[in-house]
């Protein structure tokens, strides 16, 4: 009795301090469904992270990191940085629930050719820039996970020889 109660009554009062927590957070959309919606169903991660044009801000700040990252940064040498920014946006926009304008090429093809090729080392740098601009710019914990768990999704063919 005790056992399922208390863990209800847990469960309620996380709910009820995640809903009390939204105001605070400009970009949720919390406040604009009804509230028994809320309760369930998150916002979208596009959304909870400030939408593209947040996304556009955020892989500015993230690129400023990784072109100083001694672990990776060589890789960008000879990279156009003004287009990489924009497919980067594009692709990451997508990835997090919006709309598909990303033309670049597929994960695989577009980190293929990098020499020596990329390992699980730089992949986790990369991760490293990507969570402390998100962390820079205030983004909750939460939030920053659900992020990665969506860019780790792109691991095994940004990795693939
Ligand atoms: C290119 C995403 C990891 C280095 C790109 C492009 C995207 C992208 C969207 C543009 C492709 C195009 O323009 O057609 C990602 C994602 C990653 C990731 C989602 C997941 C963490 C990495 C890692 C490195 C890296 C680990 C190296 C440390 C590069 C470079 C280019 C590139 C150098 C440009 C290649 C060129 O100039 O042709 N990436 N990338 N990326 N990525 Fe990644």
């Amino acid at each position: 009795f005790t056992g399922i109660n208390q863990a209800r009554t847990m469960l309620a009062s996380m709910r009820t301090s995640r809903l009390a927590a939204a105001p605070a957070r400009p970009n949720r959309v919390a406040i604009l469904v009804p509230k028994a919606a809320a309760e369930v169903k998150q916002a979208p991660l596009l959304q909870r992270l400030g939408g593209p044009d947040a996304i556009k801000a955020a892989v500015d700040i993230f690129y400023g990191k990784v072109l100083a990252d001694d672990r990776i940064k060589h890789y960008f040498e000879s990279t156009d940085m003004v287009k990489q920014r924009a497919h980067q946006a594009a692709f990451m926009t997508y990835a997090f629930g919006g709309e598909n304008k990303y033309a670049g090429k597929d994960m695989a093809a577009a980190h293929r050719h990098l020499i020596p090729h990329l390992t699980e080392e730089h992949f986790n740098a990369v991760v490293d820039n990507f969570v402390a601009t998100l962390q820079e710019l205030g983004v909750p914990q939460e939030d920053i996970d659900d992020a990665c768990a969506v860019v780790a999704t792109t691991k095994d063919a940004v990795l693939a020889e």
